[in-house]
């Protein structure tokens, strides 16, 4: 149901109550514009938890098979509770792990744009670079197959790209759009999969794919620790300057295509990262526009508005040579003037102009510092 600033979604929720030895079923709210949780017991008609803030519950932990603990109890989430729910989050389903592997980076924004296309929500997205341990565990069910040395080879030969999708079914749509994990049998099995397309043999096959929930869960959790230190970045922190994929054109689906241009015009993508932008982290990383430009308040509204996707861009000149690419900061001129830039190509207006970009040399290095040392940690 929605009240007046109340979008209030609602589960049934599952606990196995080990004394009892049987399951006890609620009624899960979640209140969006608090984050407060209410809980009723549904056959003993009577309320559980009343109207409580549980900092560990975000609105993307909402969702059908999901886990969440509440008051040290792990509850399930085993249905929806109203029609509002299901008609406002049943797309959003399930939960998966992705990897570009290191012989398919160079294909990166193709991937990328092709996995938008397919309507998969990609939620998480991180450069990395495994070491031969991590490698390890994180192919651990592979422990004593013969390929298992060739492929911790292969996987620690250069940077990952780990992500997690969200979508209908999504485990088994992903593996689906993967296709067969020896790239021949790929090519002449599903011609359109990703291993068809962009793999090469049966080790360098272009992706990872989970190939079950249960594996998701775990192999999600490598890559995106709920807590703890997350992996390990690529970022060089020289010759560098900084772009962000605004969430607008994120949300638009044209991360894949920005970043093919980027790629083809000659720059080298040494760390990308997806983040939830903080309205403080925005104003400090925009500071230098604050009162200098009209447009900051709502270029801050823009840049907290969903996802955005920064990088670290690297050649000569960074900072200069990137600039060029980008073009003019109002996309309307920039498709006057110089159609081929980022902007031109996929920027709506001054604030919705699709990329960001460090705009003094000296301080290419600072953004990027600020997105890979400060909030990446
Ligand atoms: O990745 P997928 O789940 O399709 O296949 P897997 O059997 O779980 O194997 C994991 C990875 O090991 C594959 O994606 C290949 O990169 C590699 N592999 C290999 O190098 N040689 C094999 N005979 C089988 C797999
Ligand atoms: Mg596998």
């Amino acid at each position: 149901m929605e009240r007046e600033g109340e979008e209030r979604f609602c589960f049934i929720a599952e606990w196995y109550d080990p004394h009892a030895a049987f399951i006890r079923r609620y009624q899960f709210m979640y209140y969006v514009k608090d984050g407060t949780v209410e809980m009723f017991d549904i056959k003993n008609h009577r309320m559980f938890l009343k109207k409580t803030r549980i900092e560990t519950i975000r609105p993307e932990d909402l969702y059908i098979g999901n886990t969440v603990n509440i008051l040290s109890r792990q509850m399930n989430f085993v249905d929806y509770g109203d029609d509002f729910t299901r008609a406002r989050l049943s797309h959003k389903k399930e939960r998966t792990l992705g990897m570009i592997k290191p012989d398919a980076m160079s294909k990166m924004g193709q991937i990328i744009d092709l996995i938008c296309q397919k309507g998969f929500l990609i939620t998480k997205l991180k450069m990395c670079q495994l070491n031969r341990n991590e490698a390890f565990q994180f192919y651990q069910e592979h422990q004593g197959k013969p390929f298992l040395d060739t492929l911790l080879n292969f996987v620690t030969s250069g940077p990952v790209i780990a992500f997690e999708l969200m979508g209908e079914n999504c485990v088994s749509q992903w593996r689906e759009a993967l296709g067969p994990t020896d790239s021949a049998i790929a090519r002449s099995e599903a011609p359109q999969s990703i291993r068809a397309r962009f793999g090469k043999n049966k080790t360098e096959n272009a992706c990872h794919g989970s190939d079950s929930s249960s594996s998701a869960a775990r192999e999600l959790e490598f890559f995106f620790p709920s807590n703890g230190p997350s992996r390990q970045n690529t970022a060089k922190f020289t010759d560098c300057t900084c772009c962000v994929v605004k969430p607008h054109a994120v949300k638009s689906g044209l991360a894949g295509k920005i970043i093919s241009s980027i790629l083809e015009a000659g720059f080298e993508i040494s760390m990308l990262e997806m983040f939830n932008m903080e309205k403080a982290n925005a104003e400090e990383f925009y500071e230098v526009y604050k009162g200098v430009v009209q447009e900051y308040g709502s270029m801050v509204a823009e840049l907290t508005s969903g996802p955005c996707l920064a990088m670290e861009i690297r050649a000569q000149n960074a900072p200069q040579a990137f600039r060029e690419m980008v073009g003019p900061s109002d996309p309307e001129i920039a498709r006057h003037l110089r159609p081929r830039t980022l902007r031109a190509l996929f920027g709506v207006d001054k604030v919705r102009n699709a990329v960001h970009c460090t705009d003094l040399p000296e301080d290419g290095l600072l953004e990027v510092e600020y997105f890979f040392k400060i909030l990446g940690r």
